[in-house]
């Protein structure tokens, strides 16, 4: 068993790593996800070789973990997978946390522990603790449930958080200290919560992807940290793997949003300011428009940029869109497709989408690859896409999404946007394309729209 174990670990450690180079492209990402979950039931089983007692406790917790994780998994929606990642996330930091008080209880308060296993437990302690709270807090963001606004203390936010980690702190050093009392332990798991949900929480909209990530991330970190206090080789290399893939795209992301990690912490990104219909002195003339017309634009066009974002998602309007676009091609015309780096709800959603509707992987193009070309464009669809169109991101200083890139749709000869009303998009705030002289607005389910968009074509 003692060679066997090390052996399971290292095939396992391989496939986690092979099935992460799956995932850098939408072609191989569902194999290389598949490979990393053959590797992770090989680390599964090696340590359940090392089990020598308490079986029947950890027979239960897999029966009951199935229970619950698979059907949800096979359930979900898509458009809700961001809300179920925030959360299964967020469970893993959890499960750190407990493991670490556990550990705490077992060893009569780390009474015969190595420095090293106390300093990574009550580490991993903290940052798990962080993490399940914060993800707890995303996933109800996410989820609806609670408003995508910023919510926060002001001025006093960044005092109160610092206040929260250092107390969290101080609480780790006593139990660290030997002092028997669960106390400590409780109490730096009570503060390491009220951090995590006072760090998410006045985090505006449009930057939730981003702190999915950084929470992602933190999980992985944690993981690790138990890992080493648990002298656990596969939670090691499983959490560092997570920990550092997921702040690499942590920063990729915030590259992308024009953010740093500590502003987007620090909070306030993202909110309400103009609501459709404020008066506030804006003139909101909205022109709309008809399938036919719609598709009397397109087929005369040279070039047409369809810009997807999260409304297509919802409407499952992929396939439609492809349709739409073999028509639009038969007649000549090129059509491309924008896709904005936080489009929809989670990194790569649009790709994964026109992925499964079988749209050329050559046809999808990068925000930086494609934003000059919509000077040169005549007409740009937007498909059930809203914040990552916004031009006040580009040009109103006041706006919550200042600075943010994004396509440069309004830079068109025409646009045509596909919604169901002049409602907001997940930053809460009002778009000022939707009101520009050369956007016209197709309102309706966006399938519903591109279908009847298609018969039209059909009949030119
Ligand atoms: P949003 O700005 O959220 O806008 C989506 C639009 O789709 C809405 O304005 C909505 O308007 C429309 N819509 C909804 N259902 C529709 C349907 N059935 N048919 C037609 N339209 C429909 O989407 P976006 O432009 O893709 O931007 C994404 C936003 O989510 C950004 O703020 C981003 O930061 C944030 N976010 C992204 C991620 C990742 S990683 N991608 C994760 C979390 C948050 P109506 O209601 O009027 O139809």
């Amino acid at each position: 068993m003692e060679t066997l174990v090390p052996i399971l670990y290292i095939i396992a450690f391989g496939l986690f790593i092979y099935g992460l180079m799956g995932l850098t492209g939408p072609k191989t990402a569902v194999r290389g996800n598949k490979i990393a979950a053959v590797g992770m039931t090989i680390a599964v089983i090696a340590t359940l070789l090392q089990v020598r007692h308490n079986w029947v406790l950890i027979v239960v917790g897999l029966i009951v973990g199935a229970a619950l994780g698979v059907p949800s998994a096979r359930q979900v929606k898509m458009t809700a997978i961001p809300q179920m990642v925030a959360l299964f996330n967020g469970v893993g930091g959890g499960a750190v946390a407990l493991i670490a008080w556990s550990e705490f209880r077992t060893s009569g308060g780390f009474a015969t522990e190595a420095t090293y296993v106390i300093v990574a437990s009550l580490f991993g302690a903290i940052i798990g603790s962080v993490s399940f709270w914060g993800s707890l807090i995303a996933f109800g963001k996410l989820q609806e449930i609670l408003p995508s606004r910023p919510i926060g203390l002001g001025k006093a936010q960044q005092a109160v958080n610092l206040l929260l980690l250092v107390a969290a702190i101080v609480c780790a050093v006593f139990a660290g200290l030997g002092g028997a009392s669960q106390l400590w332990v409780i109490g730096l798991l009570v503060l390491a919560a009220v951090l995590g949900m006072l760090v998410v929480l006045p985090i505006g909209g449009a930057d939730m992807p981003v702190v999915i990530s950084l929470l992602n991330a933190l999980t992985g970190l944690s993981a690790a940290a138990a890992g080493i206090a648990l002298d656990n080789t596969a939670m090691i290399v499983a959490g560092m793997i997570v920990g550092a893939s997921g702040s690499i795209l942590t920063n990729q992301m915030a590259v992308a949003m024009n953010r740093t990690i500590p502003a987007i912490v620090a909070g306030g990104f993202g909110g309400t300011t103009l609501v459709p219909g404020a008066d506030d002195g804006v003139d909101r003339t909205v022109t709309s428009t008809s399938a036919a017309d719609a598709a009397i634009q397109m087929a005369y066009a040279s070039q047409v940029i369809v810009v997807p974002g999260y409304g297509m998602a919802v409407a499952q309007a992929q396939h439609a869109v492809k349709d739409m676009a073999k028509l639009l091609e038969a007649k000549g015309v090129e059509v491309k497709y924008a896709i904005h780096p936080v489009a929809g709800r989670m990194p790569g959603h649009m790709n994964v989408l026109l992925a499964e509707a079988d749209v050329s992987y050559d046809a999808l193009k990068e925000m930086d690859d494609i934003n000059d070309e919509f000077s040169r464009t005549d007409v740009t669809l937007v498909i059930g896409a809203n914040d990552v169109t916004n031009p006040a991101a580009r040009s109103d200083s006041s706006s919550p999404i200042f600075g943010m890139p994004i396509l440069n749709v309004d830079q068109s000869r025409s646009v045509i946007v596909l919604k169901r009303s002049m409602s907001s998009g997940f930053a809460g705030i009002d778009n000022p394309l939707f009101y520009a002289e050369n956007t016209s607005m197709l309102f309706g389910d966006a399938k519903k729209s591109v279908s009847e968009v298609t018969e039209e074509l059909k009949a030119l």
